[in-house]
Formats: C-alpha cells, sequence, structure tokens
C-alpha cells in the first residue's frame, strides 16, 4: 500500500522561537500582516508580543479580533470580508484551534469570489491566496499542522471539517511561552483533545507508518505531561511537551484521521456549543471502550510505546489499561464526565443519534463499525436521568 502525509514545511520550536518571525517575514519580504487573534488571546498579552515582534522586523499589521470561539461558518465569512479592504502580504494566527482555522481559511477566500459556504459544499474550489503563519496558543488541536478547518453550522446544529490542501500552513511557530499562562482548563481540554487524536490516529482505519510514527510521538508525550501541566503552571517543560505533542497530533490527522471520538462530537459543539476538548473528553474512554475488542493490537501497542514498564502485562492487560488512562486523565483533569453541566437531557438522545450517525467523514475510519443502536449507547453513557 502506497502512503503519504503532508507536513508543514518550516516549524520553529522552542522557547523563544517567536523572535524567529523576523527571519520570516525577512525571508517572505512582508511589509504588511493580517493578523488573527480573539479577545482572550489578547487579553492575555500574547498579541502585545507578537505585534512588538513584528514592529521590530518593521512589518504594519492590521488586526482582526473579533473572532469567538468554536465560530459558525458565517463568523469567518463576516472576518472575511473585512480582510478583504486590506492589502496584506502575509497572515498570521495567534490563537487556539478557533483562530487558525479561520485564518487558514481566510488564507484561500483573500480576494477571491468564494464564502466559506461554497467550501463546505466543495472544499477543493480554492486555493492559497497568502502565506501563513501559525502561532498556537494552546496545546490542543494541532489545527497548526493540519488541511483542515472545522466551523460550526447552525443550520445542521453540527460543526463540519473543510479538508484543503492549499490550508497546510507554511510556518508554525510552536513557543512554549504562548501557553505557560494558559488557565488549567484550558490545559485539561485542549490536552485532552490532542490526546484524542494521537489515539485515534493510531487506532484509526487509516493509520499508516508514517502517521503511526506521530501519533505514538504525540501519545508518549500527552499521556507522560498532561496530569503535570495542568496541576503545576510553572513547569514549562511540561507545557513546553503538550505544545510539541499537540503538533505531532495534527501531524497524525493529515496522514490518519480521527474515528468515532470526534465524529459523535460534533453535533456536541455545534448544538450545545460544548468546548471541541469537553465534548471528546466526555465521550473519549466510552468510545475506544467499545471500539477495544476491535483495536486491541493497535491499544497494546500504543501501551507499549508510551508505558514500557507494562511490558509484562498481556494484549488484553495493556488495552485495557490505555482505556483506564483515558478515564483517570480526565477525571484528574476535572473535565465533566457526562453531559448533565451542559443541559444537554435524555430527551435530546435520539437528535444526537441521527445527527452523530451522518458524521460518516470520520465514521469511516473508525475500526469497528458503529450501528446506530450503538451510538445510541454511547450517547446513553453520558446523559443522565432528569
Ligand atoms: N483544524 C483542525 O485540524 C482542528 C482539529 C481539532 C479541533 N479544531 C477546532 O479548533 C477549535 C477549538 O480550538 P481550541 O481548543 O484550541 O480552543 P479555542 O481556540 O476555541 O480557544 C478556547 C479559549 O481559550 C482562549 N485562549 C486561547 N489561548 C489562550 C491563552 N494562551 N491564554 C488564555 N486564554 C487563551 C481563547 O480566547 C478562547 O476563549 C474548534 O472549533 C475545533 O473544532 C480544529
Ligand atoms: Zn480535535
Amino acid at each position: 500500500m502506497a502512503y503519504r502525509i503532508k507536513i508543514p514545511p518550516c516549524v520553529y520550536s522552542g522557547i523563544g522561537s517567536i523572535e524567529d518571525i523576523k527571519t520570516i517575514v525577512n525571508k517572505e519580504s512582508a511589509k504588511k500582516a493580517l493578523v488573527f487573534t480573539d479577545k482572550g488571546v489578547a487579553g492575555a498579552g500574547l498579541l502585545d508580543r507578537l505585534l512588538k515582534v513584528l514592529d521590530e522586523a518593521g512589518v504594519s499589521c492590521k488586526i482582526f479580533d473579533g473572532l469567538k470561539p468554536e465560530p459558525a461558518y458565517q463568523d469567518v465569512e463576516r472576518v472575511a470580508e473585512q480582510m478583504d479592504k486590506e492589502n496584506g502580504d502575509i497572515i498570521f494566527a495567534i490563537g487556539g484551534g478557533s483562530v487558525m482555522d479561520a485564518a487558514k481559511l481566510c488564507s484561500l477566500l483573500k480576494g477571491s469570489s468564494y464564502k466559506v459556504k461554497d467550501l463546505l459544499d466543495n472544499p477543493l474550489l480554492a486555493s492559497k491566496q497568502l502565506k501563513t503563519v501559525m502561532i498556537p496558543t494552546t496545546c490542543g488541536t494541532g489545527a497548526e499542522a493540519t488541511c483542515n478547518a472545522i466551523v460550526a453550522v447552525p443550520e445542521e446544529q453540527s460543526k463540519r471539517g473543510i479538508v484543503n490542501e492549499e490550508m497546510i500552513p507554511d510556518y508554525v511557530i510552536l513557543d512554549a511561552g504562548m501557553i505557560a499562562g494558559l488557565p488549567a482548563p484550558i490545559v485539561a481540554a485542549t490536552g485532552v483533545d490532542a490526546l484524542a487524536h494521537a489515539v485515534e490516529c493510531f487506532t484509526s482505519k487509516k493509520a499508516t507508518p508514517l502517521s503511526d510514527t506521530y501519533a505514538l510521538a504525540s501519545a508518549k508525550l500527552i499521556f507522560r505531561n498532561i496530569e503535570e501541566a495542568y496541576a503545576n503552571p510553572s513547569n514549562i517543560e511540561a507545557r513546553d511537551s503538550m505544545l510539541l505533542g499537540a503538533f505531532y497530533g495534527g501531524v497524525a490527522i493529515t496522514g490518519s484521521g480521527t474515528t468515532a471520538v470526534h465524529a459523535l462530537s460534533y453535533p456536541l459543539g455545534g448544538k450545545y456549543h460544548i468546548a471541541h476538548g469537553i465534548s471528546n473528553a466526555i465521550l473519549f474512554a466510552h468510545v475506544m471502550e467499545f471500539n477495544k475488542d476491535a483495536c486491541q493490537e493497535r491499544l497494546a501497542s500504543l501501551c507499549d510505546g508510551v508505558y514500557p514498564e507494562c511490558s509484562a502485562k498481556s494484549q488484553d492487560e495493556k488495552a485495557d489499561y490505555m482505556v483506564s488512562r483515558i478515564e483517570a486523565i480526565v477525571k484528574n483533569t476535572g473535565i465533566p464526565t457526562d453531559l448533565n453541566a451542559f443541559g444537554v437531557k435524555m430527551e435530546d438522545l435520539e437528535f444526537l443519534v441521527d445527527a452523530g450517525s451522518k458524521q460518516q467523514r470520520l465514521l469511516v475510519n473508525n475500526m469497528k463499525e458503529l450501528r446506530i443502536e450503538d451510538i445510541r449507547s454511547i450517547y446513553l453513557k453520558v446523559l443522565k436521568e432528569g
């Protein structure tokens, strides 16, 4: 079987690597940057750090900070319209997956007659108009590594992924200084999202030796560091490992693909606006428990890579151990384990089953086929009576 992987061509990593932006703008002869961010990132003082470096490099900026987390495609279209009124020769995104995805879409839309809606219907219509520099400030989505952009589609009460290789970022800056002050609940939610990318990609039907390399590297870094990065904000090494792990998880997504955890999580984000990392975390252990018999060998091999100290366990025990670690990590990082806190009720069950079963782009990657009754029984596990 032939396989391939798409990777951003230039990645700067390490504390202080934000300074490397000077090299990038020099190389690209950039004079004016279109900078995408949101209020949370700006409020944390991170935008100022980028603006200082750009100023020192003699590059002027136009800032777009009106994006809200987990935007609908109409929100991205509004920002794209604002951007179209500006000249600029390079795009920067400083933020989490929401900001980076919007910036990636805008890199295709600049000066074109297409809208995000057109790309939902036909993702391959548009091509890259401006180069992009991604600076992740959460340790989760890996959006800085992928050709995907996820948007909410309110009329479907769900989310959808737009996949186009033209969205592969041109430059990535993985500077742990950007997540040093990331609040613990966001470390938890985005970190478990990254963990889900690693585990789902490793157990995906589409996994290849190339994607396995990145998924395993990601899993090692995240399983081993997430609880420490959550509990001890001053441990910058743990946060650095999380940022690198999230990036590797993103690379694994382009080589393989996420599976049923992400598929069933989309309606929870799209209709109930539960943050992406949280909705994945709530479903994660239940879906892997369901998948376990079909992925036992893969989960055991993940265990060998991440926890070599468990080598004496049987294959069955190793698979069980990985599912129990996922469950423990969600609990230890204070993430809710059911949908009660989000106002999702038992009467929402059939909506969830219907919307979840429509996420065929990802469900086809799942090693074990999910029948409607399997989907229903997974959602039932995270719904409470009352
Ligand atoms: N493109 C992909 O491959 C891909 C993969 C997975 C998820 N996603 C998408 O990414 C989005 C989620 O992104 P996310 O989980 O990174 O979160 P996010 O971008 O939605 O940010 C969550 C919140 O954290 C705040 N924040 C970010 N960095 C901060 C910092 N350093 N300090 C303080 N606050 C900070 C933001 O202001 C925001 O309020 C979803 O829309 C999801 O569907 C994309
Ligand atoms: Zn994700």
